[in-house]
């Protein structure tokens, strides 16, 4: 199974950034941290960030016939993003939101989640531990252990 991680903006400042909220540990972290439960779990992974929205919607669009699901972290983008929405949407690939914060206990504008619209499950407030969550339901979908890639729509908040 080949999965696409996914990040959106300021998420290379991970490390930096609002450390109360989103930890210590850098960008560079969280990508050893996918790579190495990808490998244990026999997951190939593709991983890519990007602070622009096109850039998103593109390395969406690649994914197509390429990878067999995604698991993205939209960022602010989350919160505005019908393009990247409707790239989710015209890939039809299996995809899980993930945020690292408990974005359900934020502020309102961070309430609305666009790209969530066209993923099966979110994963929120389960820091960097959230993205192997994403990726073992994605594993469990495959396997068929679990049932309805798109007709389940469940959020799980720390
Ligand atoms: C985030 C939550 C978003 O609201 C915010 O804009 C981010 C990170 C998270 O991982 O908690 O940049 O997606």
């Amino acid at each position: 199974m080949k999965l696409l991680f996914l990040n959106g903006p300021n998420m290379n400042m991970l490390g930096v950034r609002e450390p109360d909220i989103y930890g210590r540990q850098t960008y560079a972290d969280l990508e050893n941290y996918i790579r190495d439960f990808c490998r244990e779990l026999g997951i190939e992974c593709e991983l890519y960030q990007s602070n622009h929205e096109g850039d998103l919607v593109d390395a969406i669009q690649r994914a197509y016939g390429t990878v067999d699901g995604i698991v993205i972290n939209p960022a602010a983008y989350t919160h505005t993003s019908v393009a990247i929405l409707d790239a989710l949407k015209a890939v039809g690939l299996p995809a899980v939101e993930v945020h690292i914060s408990a974005v359900s206990e934020r502020e309102s504008f961070r309430q609305v989640s666009y790209a969530g619209m066209a993923c099966c499950k979110t994963f929120a407030g389960h820091g960097f531990a959230g993205y192997r969550m994403a990726a073992e339901h994605l594993l469990a979908l495959q396997r068929g252990v679990i049932a309805g890639a798109s007709s389940q729509v469940e959020i799980t908040v720390e």
